[in-house]
């Protein structure tokens, strides 16, 4: 049975970028909606195994597909996110920025247009509530 993690900062933490109300709707009512409806899922895929019944599989399958996608691209997001930290690399990288880009400013450049145009899976979108 899946149990939810703790959220590893307080709701307001993300503030200004996420509200406290934002981060609470998304831990408290999405997640743990992910959470214990992949915990029912589980649940009826047993008894669907322990009857030897897999008339509903494919949407079981579906379902704790769905479900447990949505429990880990959350806790990605939990885990991923914190507290405003320095922003600025430390000495020792940033001599290996400016040896590799030229300039700070010119690598953070790169880097932003690159994440401009990074192809990704719809499913991560949709998969955050
Ligand atoms: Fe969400």
């Amino acid at each position: 049975m899946l149990k939810m993690i703790e959220l590893p900062y307080p709701l307001n933490a993300l503030e200004p970028y996420y509200s406290k109300e934002t981060l609470e709707l998304h831990y408290n009512i999405l997640y743990k909606g992910y959470v214990d409806n992949t915990n029912n899922v589980q649940e009826r895929l047993k008894l669907a195994r322990d009857k030897n019944d897999f008339s509903n599989i494919k949407c079981l399958e579906k379902d704790l597909s769905f479900f447990g996608s949505g429990v880990i691209l959350h806790e990605l997001f939990f885990e991923n996110m914190g507290p405003p930290i320095p922003t600025e690399p430390n000495m020792k990288l940033l001599q290996q920025i400016i040896k590799n880009f030229g300039s700070y400013e010119a690598f953070k450049q790169q880097f932003t247009e690159a994440s401009k145009t990074v192809e990704a899976s719809r499913m991560v979108y949709f998969g955050m509530g």
